[in-house]
């Protein structure tokens, strides 16, 4: 999941059932509702992604999706909550699909994770530009399993409730498109994903740690926060963290200084090259 920012979208029409949600923008999940045919779609997704994943993902991700037991078919949230709740005491909360920013970061402060209930339709099986429950699921949730991670999301939940009162979304908004969706890591195995937009999508997994045409560049949280970035196209700019504790060390400090700089900073283009970024080869 994905509130408007997160995942770049903002005033399109909405495509989930938004009738019966609470006040908190979540919903049942109504497992009982899906139809076979969501299920089997869901089947035919996992088996092709969860062969593209090995050995590209990072260890965390790869530990704890194997731990879980997501092949038969759409999973029921309340099942995976009780792992989870051990785990890294999150829980997943069904919504109809995008929700409002400051709900958003409500929920993750509270380390409720806002998974989208519906699936996508057949002829989107490649590419989608919202979130579905295949993104979220695939994507975002065995990631919440680490305890370092699990408390980032944490943090930048009640890091997005400032920003937003400061008038500095659009920034924190680049930090979680370039972390959380996006972001790659280096490992004594080499460059490894953990970024559940390139996860879940059968194309960037490859391409984000191999290619030549995208470029991988050292994490730099000012240099993160002044990056535009694409939600139509493969990535052309990848930051590399070296740990999720080196994120969350990052990140800790109070951003009202650091967004008083940003405003006197200009945005840098998605695919722009700086003299001081440290650049990390492909595959590393
Ligand atoms: N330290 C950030 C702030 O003061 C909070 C934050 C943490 C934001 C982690 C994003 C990610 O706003
Ligand atoms: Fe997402």
């Amino acid at each position: 999941m994905s509130p408007a920012l997160n995942h770049g979208q903002t005033s399109h029409g909405l495509r989930g059932d938004y009738s019966r949600m609470r006040a908190d923008y979540t919903i049942d999940q109504d497992h009982a509702a899906y139809s076979d045919e969501e299920h089997d779609r869901w089947r035919r997704l996992y088996r092709r992604q969860i062969g593209l994943v090995e050995g590209r993902a990072c260890e965390e991700y790869v530990r704890a999706l194997r731990s879980l037991d997501y092949e038969g078919g759409i999973p029921r949230f309340e099942a995976v909550n009780e792992r989870l709740l051990a785990a890294s005491r999150w829980r997943l909360v069904a919504v109809p699909g995008l929700v409002p920013d400051l709900a958003f970061f409500d929920h993750l402060a509270n380390r409720r994770f806002p998974v989208t209930r519906w699936i996508r339709e057949e002829r989107e099986l490649d590419y989608i530009v919202e979130p579905d429950v295949f993104h979220d699921f695939f994507g975002h949730v065995p990631m919440l399993f680490d305890p370092v991670f699990a408390d980032y999301m944490e943090a930048y939940g009640r890091g997005g409730r400032k920003a937003e009162g400061l008038g500095a979304l659009r920034w924190l908004a680049r930090l979680y498109w370039y972390t959380v969706e996006f972001g790659l890591v280096r490992t004594p195995a080499g460059l490894r994903i953990y970024g559940a937009g390139i996860l879940s999508s059968p194309g960037e997994i490859e391409r984000s740690v191999t290619s030549a045409r995208s470029r991988r560049v050292a994490f730099d949280l000012v240099r993160v926060m002044r990056s535009l970035y694409r939600i139509d196209a493969y990535q052309e700019t990848y930051f590399v963290i070296d740990s999720f504790q080196q994120l969350f060390d990052a990140t800790r400090p109070d951003f009202a200084p650091l967004y008083r700089e940003l405003a006197a900073l200009d945005d840098l283009a998605a695919d722009a090259a700086l003299t001081g970024d440290r650049v990390v080869p492909p595959g590393a």
